[in-house]
């Protein structure tokens, strides 16, 4: 049966879009009424509620955190594909990797770390993960293990994802969050480029989508190429690494972060998912 579109009160837009933006960092400008409107419809009709506010109480009444969910799945904008932003690809493949890779010991492939916050259907961490079985072809280097983590909020996105799903307890030599900041505002930004600079090691790498930027007051970071950040005070070489070892006796890059946690902070990342190499 078909009722026509339910209309959305300024109010209710409000409430919706600062619920979206304290739980999820997405910031809903007054140009998304529509968006809103559009995509929350059905799912209201659905659930048998009669206007916005009824399915607004529903959502913040409901202690178990499913009405959140299935709220930001609406709301979020999944759409990803493979190679997206090929200028990553080529850097990744000329430079990056093989530098990354003479900055870990023993040059061992396995104890790399690549985050990608933000996969939606995981196409970019597929990406990757081509990416590196190549790279390790070329070097002939063995490649196996838990390498790539991939993270995001909407659930029904990460279904069409999800190989396993497992927690990292270690640093990060590249983190991916691609098309997702674009939906954040400053401050979230700024936020959230101090939490991934505490997440990578040393001399790792951040990339963003190259319709993004990062504030140019994030410190933590120094530009090296478009949409592409090195994380400052890089211990990248393997000489320097071993220098730092033996100074301090401790090794620095394995402190235990668990990621899962930490993620849920920064990203209200709630479902990740990791690819076994
Ligand atoms: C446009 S897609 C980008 C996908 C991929 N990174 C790419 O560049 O192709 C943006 C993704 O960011 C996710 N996202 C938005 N806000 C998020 C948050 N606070 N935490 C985790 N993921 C978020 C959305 O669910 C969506 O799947």
């Amino acid at each position: 049966m078909w009722y026509g579109l339910l209309d959305i009160s300024d109010k209710e837009f409000q409430d919706i879009s600062r619920l979206v933006y304290k739980r999820f960092g997405i910031y809903l400008t007054d140009k998304k009424v529509t968006l809103v409107k559009g995509r929350l419809n059905k799912l209201i009709r659905e659930k048998g509620y009669t206007s916005f506010s009824q399915y607004y109480k529903a959502v913040t009444d409901d202690t178990s955190g499913v009405e959140l969910l299935g709220l930001v799945d609406k709301i979020s904008t999944n759409h990803t594909y493979f190679y997206r932003e090929k200028d990553h690809c080529a850097a990744l493949r000329g430079t990056i990797l093989p530098e990354t890779l003479d900055g870990i010991p023993g040059r061992d492939l396995k104890e790399l770390r690549i985050w990608c916050a933000g996969c939606a259907s995981g196409e970019e961490a597929y990406t990757l993960a081509i990416e590196l079985l190549e790279f390790a072809q070329r070097e002939n280097l063995p490649l196996s293990g838990k390498i790539i983590l991939a993270t995001d909020i909407s659930l029904s996105a990460l279904e069409a994802a999800v190989q396993e799903r497992f927690p990292f307890k270690k640093k990060f030599h590249m983190i991916f969050c691609r098309n997702v900041m674009i939906y954040f505002d400053k401050l979230t930004k700024d936020r959230l480029a101090e939490q991934f600079s505490e997440m990578l090691y040393p001399g790792g790498h951040l990339f963003i989508g190259h319709s993004e930027s990062l504030g140019r007051d994030s410190s933590a970071f120094e530009y090296r190429q478009p949409a592409l950040y090195k994380k400052r005070g890089g211990v990248t070489t393997w000489k320097r690494l071993t220098y730092v070892l033996t100074l301090d006796a401790e090794i620095p890059e394995t402190n235990g972060v668990d990621v899962s946690a930490q993620a849920d902070i920064i990203c209200r990342s709630w479902g990740f998912f990791l690819f076994r190499l």
